[in-house]
Formats: structure tokens, sequence, C-alpha cells
């Protein structure tokens, strides 16, 4: 049995999670949708086996879960599963399927959405950009045009006017080193490049596109909170060797703070999505990986209170605006949900300023590259019948956002599954 130890977090503290839009809403149309369907991407996969092992239809987002439609339920299973905000993604291509031309029946869309979040008391926080773009977009270079960041900010400024008033939390982009080193470095999202030099530039002009919004939105709302979404890791210097600790503080420069200086003048909060340990020893990656996700992915739940510390610098508040696991039988999720929360409540009690909690997933939903595969959600999905289930953790986890906190009752209650 596990100490216990009760946890109280501060007053207005906002619990809930996160779906983004190509992920959940289904019958997207848009860079990545045709990507997946395209004979590259489908060579590739065959070429790797993964057709054979997953079947062509987990790699192909399709209907996905079906939340353009179902959006409401799912915020009213989100209520009764004690939430009082949730992050969620804008599509822009529906919102601007042609160049210049914005398609109000979708904003509308929008609207209905935040409408309904409104009426549960469930507080927004609404992406802007995670990870898709229009065809007509793509087809001008995307993220590599020299004028995106004026396409982008027409489109922020379309948005944020019709939005602005009920919206008090805005996430301009999402994850954009991982965006950018994925689909420009790597080649495993679309546009499947892989060039140093695109990749800057697009990082480049993610920054450029990021402040330009931050204006626009700020001249439209001045009242309203404006961030990024920002993945970032805890590199761990092992056994604090010489060169473990230079290879850190490097790559800490790159990956976790370069993006966040250049916004620093433009931002009213940090939104942070921690997935990832990395332990540095002569080379990086060198993990132990004694616990793992489905996905393989390390489970060390320690690291978030590093990212934390190191975010106080910026002197902001701080929402976790994304956290969590691959974890279909629902045996880790738990757990990795109260350790992780200890040590956001470590950090908080040094002084860092943390606001909100969105665990990464709502429901389980078409995960990039990888499909449908992995299973990130507080609730379960049926995908042959979109039916929706709530898992165990989904009620651990309620219990401790409508507690705000984690006291012995709740521990007793699910100490069952708190065991792995
Ligand atoms: C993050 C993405 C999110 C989801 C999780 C698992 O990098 O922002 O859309 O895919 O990883």
């Amino acid at each position: 049995m596990q100490n216990f130890k009760p946890i109280n977090f501060p007053q207005g503290f906002l619990w809930g999670a996160a779906t983004s839009s190509h992920q959940v809403e289904g019958e997207n149309f848009n860079d990545w949708s045709e990507w997946e369907k395209s004979q590259k991407r489908i060579e590739f996969l065959k070429s790797k086996g993964l057709i054979k092992k997953y079947g062509l239809e987990n790699f192909i987002s399709g209907k996905a879960t079906d939340h353009y439609h179902r959006f409401s339920d799912d915020f009213q299973l989100a209520k009764k599963l004690g939430h009082n905000a949730t992050r969620f993604s804008i599509e822009w291509s529906r919102i601007e399927p042609q160049e210049g031309y914005f398609n109000e029946k979708e904003i509308e869309h929008y609207k209905e959405v935040i409408t309904v979040l409104k009426e549960l008391k469930i507080e927004p926080f609404v992406t802007i950009w995670h990870w898709t773009i229009p065809i007509w977009l793509r087809d001008k270079g995307g993220w590599q045009h020299k004028e995106i960041s004026d396409y982008f900010a027409r489109y922020v400024e379309k948005i944020v006017t019709a939005l602005g008033n009920d919206v008090n939390f805005w996430i301009t982009i999402n994850e954009p080193e991982i965006y950018a080193g994925n689909s420009y470095l790597e080649g495993i999202f679309p546009p499947q490049k892989r060039n140093l030099f695109a990749y800057l530039n697009v990082l480049h002009n993610l920054i450029k596109s990021h402040c330009k919004a931050y204006k626009i939105i700020k001249k439209i709302n001045p009242d309203a909170k404006v961030g990024i979404a920002k993945n970032n890791i805890y590199f761990e210097a092992y056994k604090n060797r010489f060169i473990n600790r230079l290879l850190k503080k490097l790559i800490d420069w790159w990956w976790n703070f370069y993006f966040l200086n250049q916004i620093k003048n433009y931002q009213d909060f940090i939104g942070l999505n921690h997935y990832f340990h990395n332990r540095i020893n002569y080379g990086f990656n060198k993990n132990e990986n004694k616990k793992i996700s489905d996905m393989g992915w390390e489970l060390y739940p320690e690291a978030i209170y590093y990212v934390l510390k190191d975010l106080k610098r910026f002197n902001k508040p701080i929402y976790i605006t994304e956290n969590g696991l691959a974890d279909g039988e629902d045996k880790k999720r738990s757990w990795f949900i109260l350790e992780s929360l200890k040590n956001i409540d470590k950090a908080i009690n040094e002084g860092v300023n943390v606001r909100g909690y969105f665990h990464w997933s709502l429901m389980d939903n078409f995960e990039w590259d990888k499909g449908f595969w992995p299973r990130f959600g507080l609730v379960e999905i049926n995908y042959q019948t979109l039916e929706r289930k709530i898992r165990p953790s989904a009620q651990f986890y309620r219990d401790i956002c409508l507690a705000n906190g984690i006291n012995e009752k709740i521990f007793n209650q699910h100490q069952h599954l708190l065991q792995i």
C-alpha cells in the first residue's frame, strides 16, 4: 500500500481534459485527411508492415469519434466527470475552406460549442491551430510560405472577432517543435519533408505567426489570456556528469526555452504539454523505461516537477494543457494521474504558479501518424458503434476534480486502481 498524504490544489484551479479537432471531429478535409490516403503514405505503411498489423482503417481518420456531431453529449459527459474546463481546437480547414472565404456556418458551429460549454459552466480553452491546415494553404507551401503569418493573422482575426466575447483563454498554436520536427525534419507527418532549413524556417514562421496573433487577440479583447501549448521535456543529466550537464544545457536552450524566449513579451500564460523524460548519459534517451505506456513511452511522473520548476523563470501562470498516456486496459492511468498530481503539487508548494490541469485526452482518438490504436481517453470509444464508455480512471479523476484535491476517502475508494 502506498503512503498517502492529502493534497489540496489552489482555489479556482481548473480541471479538465483536452482534444483536438482532427483527432476527434471526423469528416475533415485538410492536409492530414488527404495525406492519410495518399500513395506515398500508404506505401510507407506497407513497407513497415503496419497495414498488415493494424489494418488500413487504423490510419484513416474518417469519422474519428464523430465529436463534430456529438460535442454536446461529450461535454455533458465531461461535466459528469467533474470537469470545470476543457481544451479543444477549431479546425482552420472548416472555417476557411478556400483562400479568403470564411464559412459562416462552421463559425456558427464553434459558437454553439462554446455556448454549450458556457451553459455547463465549463471554461473553454480554445486552440486556434492544432497541426492541420486547409488544402489551399498546403498547396501554397503551408508553414513554409513566406506570407503564412498573414494568412494565419487573417484567420485569427476572423475567428476571434466571432467568438471573442465568450472565450477567456486562447492557445494560438500547439507544440511548435513537435510539429516542425515531425513534418520537416523526421518526415513522419505531412508534408513528409526532411530538411533542416525548412524546419528552421517553419519554426521561425510559427514564432512570427504567434506574435501577430497575440496582438490581434489583445486588440479585440484586451482581457483575453493568450498563450501557446508548449511541449517541454525533462532532460536529466545523469549522475551530474560534466558532459551530460553540457548536453542538457544545450538541448534545454533549444528545445525547452528557445521558442518561449522568442515570444516572451507576447504571452499571458504558458500552456505546458508534458509527456517526456530524457535521461542524458553521454548521449540522449538513456532512459531506464521501468514503466512504459502502450506506445512504449516511459512513464516517469517525477519529470513534470522538474519541467514546471524550470518554467518558473518566465514568471507567468502555467496551465498544464496536456498530460496523459496510451493505456488501453486502463491499468496505469489512475496511478499516473495520482503521481503526476503529487509532483505538480510539489512544484506549486515551491512557488510555481500552476492554475490548471487538462488530461490528454477526454476520449480515445486518432493519434496522428499512429492512428487509432493508442488509447489515450478517460472515456473509451468503441469505433464500431461510437459508443462512449467511462473508464475507471475517469471516475478517480472525477473525484479529484470535484474535491479540488485528493483526500483519504478518494484514495481509499480507488486504491485498487493505484497498484501497478
Ligand atoms: C501531443 C499532441 C496531441 C496528442 C498527444 C498524445 O504531442 O499535441 O495532439 O497527439 O501528443
